[in-house]
């Protein structure tokens, strides 16, 4: 039986990869960090299988124990500070999670496993973020990186230093470089989540309006079920590489906005939005568009989930879920 460790098992792409490892055999262990952390229990909900291990990304000596403990043959590094309006409030941390916290993990793999015949493998979740300020259209694995919020130079900090692992010391260890990807189990402070869970409670009478930031942002939206599939796909290659994942569109919050009050029948969204300088950032990424022409020709992988289909399922669970908590 094959084993992996995930961090940030509590997170949206945690759960969808610890549901998909599980159904594929694997033994799976996730690192949930805190004492007594209140999210490890959906974890145990959805799926007892997995195993539950206390660690840090801050603290190498934690993440030395676990790989001593799981003895992985796949690590999947999901664990950040993962939203990038709060990583300019606190920048400092998201340096220390989001980038340092890779250096930390691949350190432990490297020491644990020794840099002779060293059979872990290593998956770094990288990010569209990276590209920031956009130096060519659609981007791709070669296109190079202008970050534009603490979060995006933190992860580009990871990103090379994971390259960086592969070279020096021949470590299995690939980069997903994701670009925005949601579902029903995307945190509510993300623009998806917060405009499908506005809906369904303006619908239910429960909410007036939905007050958002820069509503001509335009991002590259994937459905996180399908990009689990692409991060195992990844590691189950014979060499470590970056891969863009990514549906090639690009859709505004404009547009997010009629689809979804579209599907509650709520028309039109003008007479439910408002924008607000308090969610604004202090510097925007302005578009993201992805090329994953590589990961489509080398690991066989395409999106399955369409934009509008990706909203109306967010939006109808949000509908399902408000309705139940409102009876
Ligand atoms: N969150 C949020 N809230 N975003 C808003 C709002 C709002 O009220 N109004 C407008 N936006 C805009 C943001 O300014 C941004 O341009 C866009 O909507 C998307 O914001 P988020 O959903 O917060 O995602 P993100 O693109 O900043 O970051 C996500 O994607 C990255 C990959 O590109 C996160 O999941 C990152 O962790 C991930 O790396």
């Amino acid at each position: 039986m094959p084993r992996a460790l995930i961090t940030g098992i509590d997170g949206q792409d945690g759960r969808y990869l610890a549901e998909l490892l599980v159904s594929r055999g694997y033994e799976t262990f996730g690192m949930i960090r805190g004492q007594n952390n209140p999210r490890a229990q959906i974890v145990r909900d959805e799926t007892p299988a997995v195993e539950l291990i206390e660690g840090d990304l801050q603290d190498l000596s934690s993440l030395i124990a676990a790989v001593e403990y799981v003895q992985p043959d796949e690590v999947y590094n999901l664990g950040a500070i993962s939203f990038v309006a709060l990583s300019f409030r606190q920048p400092e941390l998201t340096a220390d999670i989001t980038g340092l916290g890779v250096l930390r993990m691949l350190e432990a793999i490297r020491v644990v496993g020794g840099t002779q015949d060293n059979r872990v493998r290593f998956y770094q979740a990288s990010s569209s973020e990276m590209f920031g300020k956009v130096r060519q259209t659609p981007q791709n694995e070669e296109t190079s990186f202008h970050p534009r919020s603490p979060y995006g130079a933190a992860k580009v900090f990871g990103h090379y230093t994971t390259v960086n692992y592969r070279e020096s010391y021949g470590l299995h260890a690939t980069s997903g470089i994701l670009f925005n990807h949601e579902s029903p189990r995307r945190g509510l402070e993300f623009v998806t989540r917060k405009v499908s869970n506005g809906v369904a409670r303006i619908k239910l009478g429960l909410q007036e309006k939905i007050t958002l930031g820069n509503l001509e942002a335009a991002r590259d939206w994937g459905f996180a079920g399908d990009y689990v599939e692409a991060m195992w796909l990844m590691l189950q290659q014979d060499e470590p590489d970056d891969y863009v994942i990514a549906t090639g569109e690009t859709h505004s919050v404009r547009e997010l906005l009629e689809l979804a009050f579209a599907a509650a029948e709520l028309e039109p969204w003008e007479n439910y939005v408002d924008s607000d300088e308090r969610f604004m950032r202090p510097a925007e990424v302005d578009i993201l568009t992805g090329d994953a022409t590589k990961a489509r020709t080398r690991l066989g992988w395409k999106p399955k989930v369409s934009f509008p289909e990706l909203v109306r399922m967010m939006v109808e669970s949000d509908l399902a879920e408000e309705a139940r908590k409102a009876r």
